[in-house]
């Protein structure tokens, strides 16, 4: 049976800050599903309850290039993996002084905890020690983003010739934006003493850099949508290591994230009961629209189209061009248009302040600001339309889940949003949203006046979209069986080595 090791700083739901805790997870209960035996190791922050997991005997001794550091590995269970051969295990490291505190990256989202290179170096290296003392040496590490991209260094450099002489590693890119990027001076935390060939892996532009570590030193590349993986190899989304990138093209695949059904559909939405709804029974969804209004003070009206939104409030998302002050597009869209607007997000203060000052001027405007899965729930399924103009979308996952909800999504034309979304058509009527390619507060401005002239001028063809949305499949079935065809090429080449 081939093993499989995830290791990420995130997985629902036990620790989530976006799509990576989402994907993790449902690849991994997928992965069960087809008979491999994958696990997952993550830190075990200080807000994970451990009350229902098993404390694993020996206390964990991992060697840092300072000294021995100790920690200890509780072991738990994936919510919603059981197979009949058993859910998928996670292992969650812990030590008091580097996860002991709340948040997972930082206190807010936009500052880093000033020891993340310590926090994240000690999960890379106590990896191989917890293979150890669990006795199960997996035939492929897949690490995700930054935060354990330095496994295939150490795979490579320092535990090439024991027990992982044949295990190979996978890297997965959910986002180039975020690299892991310290002061050089902390890459002693991987090797005492640097040589100029160690320098040559470990450093970009005068920094110790995580991300670029996974890329040189990984067996295989992926990251998650097709055209994200064309994307990252230019100048334009390449966030300065497309020509590392494209060094390794050979090796590197996009592969599409599936959607987690069993979690976002109208059918079975717990969030939503008793108004569920599917393709041939969607006169609840206008149910669900109106409690959606109510639940923000808005007028119930169904004739009015609801505009949502579920994001971290970064630029990625395209919120400078939305609302950037002076510069966004919010204002004169919520201003001219005869619509309603809800945004459930966190992230960047400027941008939490904008909105706020913007909802004081606006009363079709609303907003949560903060983290809440119940409300991204109503918000996926009430709403007639899903706005994402994201800058950059390695993958998205949001525009998937609206449109199993026919919410249909308003997308910028980039990453998995271009291989997800097809544009409306108005000969045809065939789409399944809204695509827009230039990136500016007036192309925004006007898409959205495009999909307000469709909705007054054309609802059949809206309900149409709906329903060809709702059909769409995007289930983990396809993308799992590529991620196991890429894990059987490597434990090929195990058995020729
Ligand atoms: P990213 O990972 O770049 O943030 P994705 O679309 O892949 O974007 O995934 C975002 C995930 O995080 C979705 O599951 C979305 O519902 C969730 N999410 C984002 N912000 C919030 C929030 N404020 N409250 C609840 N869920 C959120
Ligand atoms: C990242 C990306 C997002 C993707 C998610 C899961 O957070 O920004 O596009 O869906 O990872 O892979």
């Amino acid at each position: 049976m081939l093993k499989v090791l995830m290791v990420t700083s995130e997985a629902a739901p036990f620790a989530k800050t976006g799509g990576l805790a989402d994907m993790v997870s449902s690849l991994s209960s997928s992965l069960k599903a087809r008979n491999i035996d994958v696990r997952i190791i993550m830190p075990r922050y200080y807000t994970i309850n451990r009350d229902t997991f098993e404390k694993l005997p020996p206390a964990l001794c991992v060697p840092m290039t300072y000294g021995d550091e100790w920690g200890a590995v509780y072991k738990g269970a994936l919510p919603g993996s059981e197979t009949p051969g058993g859910a998928v295990p996670v292992y969650f490291l812990e030590h008091e002084q580097l996860y002991g505190r709340n948040g997972i990256y930082g206190y807010t989202p936009d500052e880093g905890f000033h020891d993340n290179a310590h926090r994240y170096s000690f999960l890379c290296r106590a990896v191989f020690q917890i293979c150890r003392m669990i006795n199960w040496i997996p035939d492929v590490i897949h690490c995700h983003d930054w935060a354990s991209a330095l496994i295939p260094y150490i795979l490579r450099k320092e535990e090439y010739l024991g027990e992982f002489s044949g295990s190979f590693s996978m890297l997965t890119i959910h986002n180039l934006g975020y690299q892991g990027i310290f002061p050089l001076t902390e890459a002693y935390l991987v090797k005492k003493h640097l040589s100029a060939w160690d320098i040559a892996g470990l450093e970009f532009d005068g920094a110790f850099n995580f991300l670029k570590t996974g890329i040189v030193f990984a067996d295989v590349i992926t990251t998650v949508s097709p055209t994200y993986a064309k994307e990252i190899q230019t100048s334009q989304y390449g966030e300065r290591l497309d020509h590392l990138l494209r060094s390794r093209s050979n090796d590197v695949y996009g592969i599409l994230n599936g959607a987690d059904y069993e979690n976002w559909s109208p059918e079975t939405d717990a969030y939503i009961s008793p108004n569920n709804f599917s393709v041939s029974k969607m006169a609840n969804k206008k149910k669900v629209k109106k409690l959606l209004q109510k639940e923000f003070g808005l007028p119930q009206d169904d004739d009015i189209p609801v505009f949502g939104m579920v994001t971290r409030l970064v630029a990625q998302k395209g919120l400078i061009e939305l609302c950037y002050p002076t510069i966004g597009s919010l204002f004169n869209i919520c201003n001219d248009f005869k619509l309603q607007f809800i945004i459930l997000g966190s992230g960047n203060k400027w941008c939490e302040e904008e909105l706020r000052r913007l909802t004081d001027r606006l009363p079709n405007l609303k907003i949560w600001i903060g983290y809440n899965d119940r409300i991204a729930h109503i918000i996926e399924a009430g709403s007639d339309f899903f706005l994402m103009p994201s800058k950059y979308e390695p993958c998205g996952l949001n525009q998937l889940y609206s449109m199993r909800y026919g919410t249909l999504p308003i997308v910028r034309n980039t990453g998995g949003l271009a291989d997800s979304v097809e544009n409306y058509n108005e000969e045809t009527g065939k789409g399944t949203g809204f695509v827009l390619n230039d990136l500016t507060p007036h192309s925004i401005y006007n898409t959205v006046g495009w999909v307000l002239s469709t909705w007054y001028n054309k609802r059949k063809d809206i309900n149409n979209m709906r329903k060809q949305a709702m059909r769409k499949d995007f289930s983990w079935t396809k993308s799992a069986d590529e991620y196991i065809k890429l894990y059987s090429n490597l434990y090929n080449r195990k058995v020729f080595l």
